[in-house]
């Protein structure tokens, strides 16, 4: 894929001058869903599907942007006097807001650049390909402009202060830092109260991780994220009343269970609950994993789909159907929707017998109920974005 890139490249933008070569992954999440902006845990790892670059530096403040996944745009011509989101110029304000992230750092572009761009991340299907976008980028600025003192913890902090203030998404810190911190075969057990990390090894001799892309995406999406966010928010103003914390992340089920009825509302007690029981399910799924319990890890897989569904309501109904097609079939070990909800994706782990049959079985009994097919993906767990040439 690197070669047609590198080749598209030269034929848009001429073959003269260095080139170089970056890669970011997209992220699935195992487990901890809709906790990174309430202090809580999560654990997501890097995929090997993400998004390519190839770049070339230019002597004026000229940017040109183009990617082979939305082709129609063309070359997009821009400058770096001009890093103001633009609705027409879609995709390039992902890069664009890192550009204006590292130069409100004081970290300034003191040329233009030619960025050509290639994702293998199935679009909308809820597995980072933006955060991916604006990793590379993170990672692409450090390169080039010689930015050594940024880490690539920050270049994740710095993504995701471009999603949320450039391009209006208010999501949390997972996606970037699953995407710039990743490690081959670990997912990265983050308590994004602290950002204090650590790779778990994921090995399952006798199972796989698959990927089902429900192929749905529902409208909803940014505005009820953001509304989800904004309940949560209230509901731990509610409780700072009668309990000293600062993030839902602090409190057990049992402090919750003691505190809740300072929330005003029923809805906001069962976005709060969501987040608190979500976040030690996840402390536990992890022990789990590392006692080689993974039987637990699935029975923790399911009660937090229960949980997204019923208290956080962030499924739908072609992914619920997705989830019960998989607890009906042997071999699977546990399954949940996966990524900020309202369509995309689950995620699933399937003991190496039964991927044949959950793959059409599941394929099948889907297409049946819904009118289209679902896509599977096994995941290999990749490392995280860096320079390739
Ligand atoms: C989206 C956001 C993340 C996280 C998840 C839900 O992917 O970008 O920050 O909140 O939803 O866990």
């Amino acid at each position: 894929m690197l070669d047609k890139l590198m080749q598209k490249f030269k034929e848009l933008y001429g073959a003269d001058g260095e080139l170089r070569t970056y890669f970011a992954p997209g992220r699935v999440n195992l487990i901890g869903e809709h906790t990174d902006y309430n202090g809580g845990h999560v654990f997501p790892c890097a995929l090997t599907l993400g998004t390519y670059a190839a770049v070339r530096s230019r002597n004026d403040r000229v940017l040109r942007f183009y990617s082979m996944n939305f082709d129609s745009f063309g070359v997009v011509e821009t400058s770096l006097d001009d890093l103001v989101p633009n609705k027409e110029a879609s995709w390039t304000n992902y890069p664009k807001g890192v550009m204006w992230a590292f130069e409100k750092r004081g970290m300034k572009l003191s040329h233009g650049l030619d960025i050509a761009i290639y994702g293998d991340i199935p679009n909308g299907s809820g597995l980072s390909s933006s955060a991916s976008l604006e990793v590379l980028t993170g990672v692409i600025l450090k390169d080039i402009f010689g930015f050594e003192q940024v880490s690539m913890a920050e270049i994740a902090l710095i993504g995701q202060d471009a999603e949320n203030n450039y391009n209006g998404c208010n999501c949390g810190i997972m996606d970037q830092f699953a995407s710039a911190m990743g490690k081959k075969d670990h997912a990265v057990f983050l308590d994004t109260n602290t950002l204090n990390y650590e790779y778990a090894p994921v090995k399952l001799p006798d199972a796989k991780i698959i990927i089902t892309n429900s192929r749905v995406k529902h409208s909803l999406v940014d505005s009820a994220y953001n509304d989800r966010r904004n309940e949560c928010e209230t509901a731990l103003r509610e409780l700072q009343e009668v309990v000293n914390i600062h993030s839902l992340g602090e409190l057990s089920e049992e402090e919750y269970e003691e505190h809740k009825g300072a929330i005003k509302d029923a809805v906001r007690q069962k976005r709060a609950k969501h987040a608190v029981y979500e976040n030690q399910r996840t402390i536990r799924a992890v022990g789990a994993l590392k006692a080689n319990d993974i039987t637990l890890f699935g029975q923790l897989m399911n009660a937090s789909h229960i949980s997204l569904k019923d208290d956080y309501e962030v499924s739908c109904e072609e992914i619920d159907i997705l989830v019960d097609l998989a607890w009906k079939t042997e071999g699977v070990i546990g399954s949940r929707i996966t990524g900020g909800g309202f369509g995309g994706c689950t995620v699933s782990i399937v003991k190496n017998e039964a991927v044949d049959t959950f793959v059409n079985e599941i394929g099948e009994a889907y297409f049946e109920k819904v009118g289209h097919r679902a896509e599977f993906y096994v995941v290999d767990i990749g490392d995280g974005a860096g320079r390739l040439s």
